[in-house]
């Protein structure tokens, strides 16, 4: 029993530090600040561990149950146990009730593994070469993912391939070929639209790599993007901007832009708070809008925007899908107001369907249970 209350007690002191750390990083507060809160988060997670441990040890005849039962520590002990009781149920309530929305007709997943294929080294530096050792890393074994998703458009859209690519984050850590190929292997699904849902630059050496990359989408209805909370790294944004402009790419927030399939309006446009507030000026769409409105976003934490603004098609990004999503549990970070949520898949809300990547690739060169993800979605009208 001691047992049970001590795991219960750990998952709630952990989960709510989870809980922070995904809320503190779903805003947009200086980059400092977020990295003093990831280590002061740190410690705290650690410390009652450690504080348990030096009391058993310090004061002879000390038990855990002794220490537990000090003053303040027992009332966050306890607190922490109801949490983790808590924690264990909304999780099982997801695992059991969570069903991919019926509006995907269907979903295939191929695998590239481009560390093999591209012999050699991909990973440039000396932390994401170590990480490139970890077994089973899969930050460099690309998902190809096709799914087809019924859409409430009119007739004339049935067929429209979109493809979107999310969180390239180039940073110089992983090679320029691995995001050559990606966009290869993009070309090859020949879409008819190309969406791009931010951070695509980390580092201002990587601006050059934009023409060879970006630049090399095909489209024919355009390549759209917007950028992401890591794009703000570049400290010249009219230089980021000007540079994927004259890649061909096209801004996707700030306005609404139209396009014709077959005779039928696409409106597109994009949003990028809370880091670029552009989507803050944008007028509503007409109510007598007809066709199909598609937003980028880079965060799925811009749900609620989208659902007033009856969209039916939402790209979102920014989550990695956790990164690491351990076996049985899932992913437990997620910097989003909805914790792991809405951390990637498929997601339907009324006439709304919103697809959050899970990237392309990080921050940090590893993944686990959550490789990157380049997907095609084949859109079929249920207006037939
Ligand atoms: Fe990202």
């Amino acid at each position: 029993m001691e047992w049970i209350i001590l795991i219960m007690g750990t998952i709630g002191h952990v989960g709510l530090w989870c809980v922070v750390f995904n809320r503190v990083h779903a805003t947009a507060f200086p980059r400092k600040l977020r990295k003093f809160s990831e280590k002061a988060i740190l410690v705290i997670v650690f410390a009652p561990l450690f504080w348990t441990f030096y009391l058993i040890i310090r004061i002879p005849g000390n038990s855990f149950a002794d220490v537990i039962s000090l003053p303040l520590i027992k009332y966050y002990f306890y607190g922490s146990v109801g949490l983790g009781f808590l924690f264990v149920v909304r999780w099982i309530y997801r695992k059991v009730f969570f069903k991919l929305p019926s509006n995907v007709l269907s979903s295939k997943t191929e695998r590239l593994n481009l560390k093999k294929e591209l012999a050699s080294p991909l990973l440039h530096g000396r932390i994401p070469k170590l990480l490139g050792l970890f077994p089973f890393n899969e930050a460099l074994l690309l998902t190809r993912q096709r799914m087809t998703i019924e859409v409430d458009m009119p007739p004339a859209l049935d067929g429209l391939k979109i493809c979107q690519l999310s969180d390239l984050h180039f940073t110089g850590e992983v090679d320029i070929r691995y995001f050559q190929r990606v966009v290869e292997e993009a070309n090859q699904f020949q879409p008819d639209l190309v969406v791009v849902t931010g951070d695509l630059v980390d580092n201002a050496k990587c601006i050059e790599w934009i023409p060879e990359t970006f630049g090399k989408l095909i489209a024919p209805l355009g390549v759209f993007y917007v950028l992401g909370n890591h794009d703000r790294r570049i400290t010249s944004e009219t230089f980021l901007r000007n540079s994927i402009h004259d890649a061909g790419l096209i801004q996707a927030s700030s306005k609404w832009h139209q396009v014709k399939f077959n005779g039928a309006n696409i409106q597109i446009t994009g949003n990028a708070l809370p880091w670029y507030r552009d989507a803050e000026q944008l007028s509503d769409q007409p109510d007598n809008q007809s066709g199909l409105s598609i937003l980028l976003s880079h965060s799925p934490d811009q749900i609620d925007w989208a659902r007033r603004r009856n969209f039916q098609l939402m790209f979102a990004g920014h989550t990695h899908g956790g990164q690491i999503a351990f076996p049985i549990i899932g992913p437990v970070v997620a910097p989003s107001k909805y914790g792991v949520g809405y951390s990637s898949g498929t997601f339907k809300f009324g006439n709304l369907i919103m697809h959050v990547s899970r990237g392309l690739s990080g921050d940090e060169t590893i993944r686990w249970g959550s490789p990157p993800e380049l997907g095609l979605f084949t859109l079929r009208s249920n207006q037939q």
